[in-house]
């Protein structure tokens, strides 16, 4: 307490001094924690008041107080000091340098619990916001995929061009991974949901807090069970980096694919000009810098869920300062995949199809080669037979160097006489689609069946 005093009241006057006290400081970035931290303070206060450790005047001081400094905070007019080392000593400094009954209120609270529980709720509110930032890019994907509901692209394995689909079923895809990443932000939300404050420094107190009454003020569904691992836990951190890091990973997919499509090589796409830039030095250049920031910008999401593993490695029970270093890694994540999903979902709103490049592309009638075995598997030939069978003829055409659909009807009686006429049809796209039924395929009337089934989910969703 003697040392926090000096801390908070002390000049440096030394360069050791002030390098330490630089080295030790989190205002520089925990100042961010300050909308979470004087909500916990209130209810802290509040439950204070309730046990009669703080008359009805004191917790009036102490919410004007709070709220005050919350208030002179959002307008920019709050003055940080330094040497008050981070936001929870900052803003209990301030409020009791102006109301007395300040220096009541870490009654039976110690920063730890205290910044356990900014942190989750922090957490709580963040991953609401992703949610609905999800949200916002899974509706601007469907809206592409409705505007082009009838643009076929080849579906690629191995970068090679392999079945035609719609690109409304890729587009899709997108919006059925986005949605893993949403419940998997929900579940990292329903373990962040617990009440660590009440826990003191590592052991409780011997005072009569009454936690449950603060965690219904918070909104938290329960309190911890256990004092020290409240102080000491931070898998909530990790649980939500993680499914940042892995939602990152689906941004950065799609962003290649972004990428790919607006090459010369593809030219599926156009990206609109305001997401993308010139080259300082060649006229012609036109680069999808948006894209390519994103798909950078997940290593470093990675990285800092890497960084916040290896800082709880190791770490004896209970509280260490090495934990001050979970929230720059937190923050840098949180504001990377909102200001990601946010951008992105502008973005697909100014996105042109060129339909011609896309109908040429889809129109190799080898891309329809395996419908051709199915075929001759609805004709009773095994379809491993079939499937060489198919093969010969591929063979035959790159030999010849035409399209398959170039073979004469006395070349595909040669290779199986089971091939007539009627063999060649499945070389249309369109039939093609039309002809898969099996659930989850890009067939057209199934495609509309789930940009349908999506648009209702996402109607009933809060927007932002
Ligand atoms: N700024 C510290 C952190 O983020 C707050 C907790 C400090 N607790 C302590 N016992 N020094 O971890």
């Amino acid at each position: 307490m003697a040392k926090s005093k000096a801390l908070w009241g002390g000049r440096f006057k030394s360069g050791a001094a002030r390098r330490l006290r630089d080295y030790t400081e989190s205002i520089s970035f925990d100042w961010k924690l300050y909308r979470h931290d004087i909500a916990g303070s209130i209810a802290h206060a509040t439950m204070l008041a309730r046990i009669g450790v703080l008359s009805r005047e004191e917790l009036a001081q102490i919410v004007k107080g709070l709220e005050e400094i919350r208030d002179e905070i959002d307008a920019g007019k709050f003055r940080w000091n330094l040497e008050r080392e981070d936001v929870h000593m900052n803003v209990e400094a301030a409020l009791t340098e102006r109301y007395p009954a300040g220096a009541k209120l870490h009654t039976g609270r110690s920063r730890n619990d205290q910044v356990a529980t900014a942190m989750r709720l922090w957490i709580r509110d963040e991953i609401a916001a992703n949610q609905e930032a999800i949200s916002a890019l899974q509706r601007a994907l469907i809206s592409w995929a409705a505007r082009d509901i009838g643009v076929v692209i080849p579906g690629y394995t191995h970068l090679q061009r392999a079945q035609p689909v719609l690109l409304a079923h890729h587009l899709l895809a997108y919006v059925e991974m986005l949605e893993r990443d949403f419940g998997r932000l929900g579940d990292a939300a329903k373990r962040a949901d617990v009440l660590p404050l009440g826990s003191g420094a590592l052991a409780g107190s011997t005072l009569p807090l009454d936690r449950k009454f603060v965690a219904k003020l918070l909104g938290f569904s329960r309190v911890s069970d256990n004092s020290m691992d409240a102080v000491s836990d931070r898998d909530f951190i990790v649980e939500y980096n993680a499914a940042a890091a892995l939602l990152a990973v689906h941004l950065s997919r799609l962003a290649e694919d972004l990428i790919l499509w607006s090459s010369a090589e593809f030219h599926f796409i156009r990206i609109g000009d305001a997401y993308t830039t010139g080259s300082s030095l060649m006229p012609q250049k036109k680069n999808p810098d948006i894209a390519e920031l994103a798909r950078g910008k997940s290593a470093r999401v990675i990285g800092n869920l890497v960084a916040s593993l290896t800082l709880l490695k190791g770490l004896p029970m209970t509280y260490n300062r090495d934990l001050q270093e979970d929230k720059e890694r937190l923050f840098d994540t949180a504001e990377t995949v909102q200001a990601t999903l946010l951008v992105f979902a502008e973005m697909l709103g100014d996105v042109e199809v060129d339909k011609a490049s896309c109908r040429r592309a889809a129109s190799d009638p080898l891309l329809l080669a395996t419908d051709l075995a199915d075929w001759l598997v609805r004709r009773g030939v095994p379809f491993r037979n079939a499937h060489h069978l198919v093969g010969e003829a591929v063979g035959l055409a790159e030999q010849r160097k035409i399209p398959i659909t170039q073979l004469s009807l006395a070349d595909w009686k040669k290779i199986s006489p089971v091939f007539d006429a009627s063999a060649l049809e499945v070389f249309s796209v369109e039939k093609g689609l039309k002809a898969r039924k099996t659930l989850g395929s890009p067939n057209g009337n199934l495609v509309k069946a789930q940009l349908a089934r999506w648009g209702k989910i996402l109607a009933g969703r809060k927007k932002s």
